[in-house]
Formats: structure tokens, C-alpha cells, sequence
């Protein structure tokens, strides 16, 4: 009988540390609001817009697909992850839905996705702010668009602002390594992910973006979670950055994942480098204080430009990425994710 007390006491001391979690944070400003628009749990993706002042000094109507996994509240008061994925250049939005597989509950039964799509200005269509054929930040700032759709959706759906992340493919994966180097968006995404991703040389630039434009400013202490993936034979963005003419250079891909290691205040430390997929994958995973893999970086061999995945993709990434693979990036990706998540605390504003 003198165990029971000690019970009750376990007890109320989980209860109220569950209760004051709960005050600390449960869910952005959209939880418990109607579901916007036609989307519903599990529904097909629905065709969105805002308006937005990325392309600077007029308002313009830039579109999004968004898709809600099916264990997504019908009353949108429980909050859930959202990931932003982007599109490679000259694709439209529904194309990164196709390739990542992310609005199937094969892969994604809770995380809100939601497809952006990038402007067609200037050729070639399609396009994110990082490109050396994009227009310039002066013209069109996509790091602009991405706050403002983080504001619009954590303002009408039920996020979980702790667990908000970004994927990017190609041009898609540069501009996830624009907004990581973005001291605000750094701190409202919790994990970032580029893959095949183009981030291109300032040389390569009217301006500086991935380089000297690379300005996080962490906090003492604080991390960028990072995962990129990338292609030995990748002959659009090559590994080593050379790519073939006319094309201008792009930062070797090594260099990049190193400079995180390093605003990760890893640097020196020794990866664990791991042999994988029979031999076609070396993938190296960077910790230290504490924070377990926080730069995760796979080179594929025999793999081209594109997204890694076992099922067919449709031109032009077949052709481009050499085929299938035997493991799916999109679940790598999701599982990096689910490790990471921003304090609560740091998030009352
Ligand atoms: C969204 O737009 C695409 C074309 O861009 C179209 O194929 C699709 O049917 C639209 N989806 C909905 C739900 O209207
Ligand atoms: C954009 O629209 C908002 C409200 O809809 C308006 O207040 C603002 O002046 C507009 N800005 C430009 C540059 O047209
Ligand atoms: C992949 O790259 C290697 C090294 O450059 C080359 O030998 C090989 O032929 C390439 N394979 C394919 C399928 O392009
Ligand atoms: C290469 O970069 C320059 C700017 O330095 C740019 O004007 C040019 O369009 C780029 N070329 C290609 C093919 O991207
Ligand atoms: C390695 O990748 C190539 C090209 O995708 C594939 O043909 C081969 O089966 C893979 N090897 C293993 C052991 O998975
Ligand atoms: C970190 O990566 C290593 C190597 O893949 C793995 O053994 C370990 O379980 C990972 N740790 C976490 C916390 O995911
Ligand atoms: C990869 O994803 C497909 C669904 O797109 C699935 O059928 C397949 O089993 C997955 N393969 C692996 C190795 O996980
Ligand atoms: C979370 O953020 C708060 C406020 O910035 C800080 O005081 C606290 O130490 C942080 N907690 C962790 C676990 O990092």
C-alpha cells in the first residue's frame, strides 16, 4: 500500500507536465477554423492560390497545389507537419506531386503538403529565384513567396509550427538552400531537403545567393538540419560542379553540404559514411553536440539528374535521372524529417 501514493504522485507530475506542454503550444492560428476551399482529409489536391508581393512592387496571383494527408482533423483543430515541396525548372507544381508520391498515404498519411509553383517571366517558364536564368531578387524574391504562404496557411490550417519543412528537386532543391540560408525562414522550418538541387556559384550569378548571399545568422548553438542528395552521374547539375556548356558552373555539391557542416559548427568532426544499396549509395551523416545526423548528404552512383525512386517517373526524368533506383528518396526525406522539430518555447511570438 505504500507504492500507491508514490503512483499518484508519478501520475500528476506526467498529468501536469502534459498539461503545461499543452499551454505552451498547440497548433498555429488556423486550428479550429472551416477548411478552406474544397480541400478535405485524404481528398484529392486542390488547385490554390494568394496574392503576393514576391514579384516586387505589384501584387501578383501565384498558385499552389495543397494536399491534406488522410489523418488530417475534418474540423482542422489538431495540428500537423507541413512540408513545402518544390519543383524543378520549367515543371508545373503538379509534377513534383507525381515524382515525390508525397499526397499518397503509401507515403504520407499526416503531413499536410503543400506543391508550390514558380513563376513564368522570363524563359525557360517555371522557375525559382537562384537560377542563373531567373530573374534577379529585384524582380521576383521566391524566399518572399514562401514566408507568405507559411503566413496563409498556418493562418487558415491547423500546422504544427514546430514541424515545418522543406523539400526542393533541381532549381526546387536550390531555392530549399536559399531559404535555409534565410535567417527568418530558418527559423520557422525545422529540416530542409535538396535533391539533384542547383546551387549555383555567385560567379554564375547577377548576384550573390548560395555564397556570399548565404547569410543564416544562427543563433549560438543553433542547427540547420540538412539532408542532400545528389548524383554521380547527374549530367544537368554535376556533382563536381562543372557542368557542360553552355551552362555556367554550380558549387560543387560536397562544398555545399560542407558549408552546413560548418554553420552547424561541425566542422572537423568525422562523418559516419555508410555503403548502401549494394554498393550504389555512400551516404555520410555529420553529428555532434548533441545533435544526431544533422547534415546527411547521399552520392548516388549511376544515378543522373532527378528524384531517386523504384517506380517510373514519366519524361523528362527518366531520361535524365538514368532510371529507377532501388530505395525511395521520399521516404529518406520524410524520415529525416520526422527527427527534427523547432522548440515550442522559441516559437510563442
Ligand atoms: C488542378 O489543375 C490541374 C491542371 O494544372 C488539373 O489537371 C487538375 O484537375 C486541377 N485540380 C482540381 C482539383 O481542380
Ligand atoms: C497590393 O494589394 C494590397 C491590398 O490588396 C494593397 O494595399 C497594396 O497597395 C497593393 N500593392 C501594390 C504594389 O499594388
Ligand atoms: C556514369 O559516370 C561514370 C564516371 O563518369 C561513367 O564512367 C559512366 O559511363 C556513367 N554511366 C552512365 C550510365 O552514364
Ligand atoms: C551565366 O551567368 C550569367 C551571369 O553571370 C548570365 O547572364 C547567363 O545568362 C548565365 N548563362 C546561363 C546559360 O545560365
Ligand atoms: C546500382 O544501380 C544501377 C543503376 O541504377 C542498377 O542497375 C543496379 O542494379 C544497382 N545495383 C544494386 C546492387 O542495387
Ligand atoms: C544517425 O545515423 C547513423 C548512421 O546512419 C545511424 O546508425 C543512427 O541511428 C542515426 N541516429 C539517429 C538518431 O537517427
Ligand atoms: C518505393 O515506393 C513505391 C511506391 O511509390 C513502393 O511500391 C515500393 O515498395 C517502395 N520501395 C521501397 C524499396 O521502399
Ligand atoms: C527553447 O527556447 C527557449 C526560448 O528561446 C529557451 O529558453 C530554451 O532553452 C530552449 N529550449 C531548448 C531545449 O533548446
Amino acid at each position: 500500500m505504500t507504492s500507491l501514493p508514490r503512483v499518484l504522485l508519478a501520475a500528476s507530475a506526467i498529468f501536469n507536465l502534459l498539461l503545461s506542454a499543452q499551454a505552451a503550444y498547440t497548433g498555429s492560428a488556423g486550428c479550429g477554423k472551416a477548411l478552406p476551399g474544397a480541400l478535405t482529409p485524404g481528398g484529392p489536391s486542390q488547385n490554390l492560390t494568394i496574392q503576393s508581393q514576391s514579384r516586387i512592387g505589384s501584387n501578383t496571383t501565384r498558385q499552389y497545389i495543397a494536399h491534406l494527408p488522410e489523418g488530417f482533423s475534418a474540423t482542422n483543430d489538431k495540428s500537423a507537419p507541413l512540408i513545402l515541396a518544390f519543383h524543378g525548372q520549367q515543371q508545373p507544381a503538379y509534377s513534383m506531386e507525381r515524382i515525390t508520391g508525397l499526397s499518397t498515404s503509401f507515403f504520407n498519411k499526416d503531413s499536410i503538403v503543400i506543391y508550390p509553383e514558380g513563376l513564368n517571366i522570363q524563359d525557360p517558364g517555371q522557375q525559382w529565384l537562384g537560377d542563373p536564368e531567373a530573374p534577379t531578387s529585384s524582380v521576383v524574391d521566391d524566399r518572399i513567396f514562401a514566408e507568405e504562404l507559411l503566413d496563409a496557411l498556418t493562418s487558415s490550417l491547423c500546422v504544427d509550427e514546430t514541424r515545418i519543412y522543406v523539400a526542393g528537386l533541381s532549381n526546387g532543391g536550390g531555392l530549399a538552400g536559399l531559404l535555409s540560408c534565410s535567417p527568418t525562414l530558418n527559423k520557422r522550418v525545422a529540416a530542409f531537403a535538396g535533391v539533384a538541387a542547383a546551387y549555383w556559384l555567385d560567379t554564375s550569378l547577377t548576384e550573390p545567393l548560395f555564397e556570399a548571399g548565404c547569410i543564416p545568422q544562427l543563433a549560438e548553438g543553433k542547427k540547420v538540419p540538412f539532408m542532400e542528395l545528389h548524383g554521380l552521374n547527374d549530367t544537368v547539375i554535376a556533382y563536381d560542379g562543372n557542368n557542360a556548356a553552355p551552362a555556367n558552373n554550380s558549387i560543387p555539391v560536397t562544398k555545399w553540404v560542407d558549408s552546413w557542416v560548418e554553420r552547424n559548427g561541425c566542422a572537423g568532426t568525422t562523418p559516419v559514411v555508410e555503403t548502401l544499396e549494394g554498393g550504389n549509395v555512400t551516404q555520410s551523416s555529420w553529428s555532434c553536440d548533441g545533435a544526431e545526423n544533422v547534415t546527411v548528404h547521399r552520392k548516388i552512383n549511376l544515378f543522373g539528374h532527378g528524384w531517386p525512386s523504384t517506380t517510373a517517373q514519366g519524361e523528362p526524368f527518366e531520361t535524365l535521372r538514368l532510371g529507377p533506383t532501388t530505395w525511395n528518396a521520399t521516404s529518406l526525406v520524410l524520415d529525416f524529417f520526422s527527427k527534427w522539430q523547432l522548440n515550442e518555447t522559441a516559437l510563442q511570438r
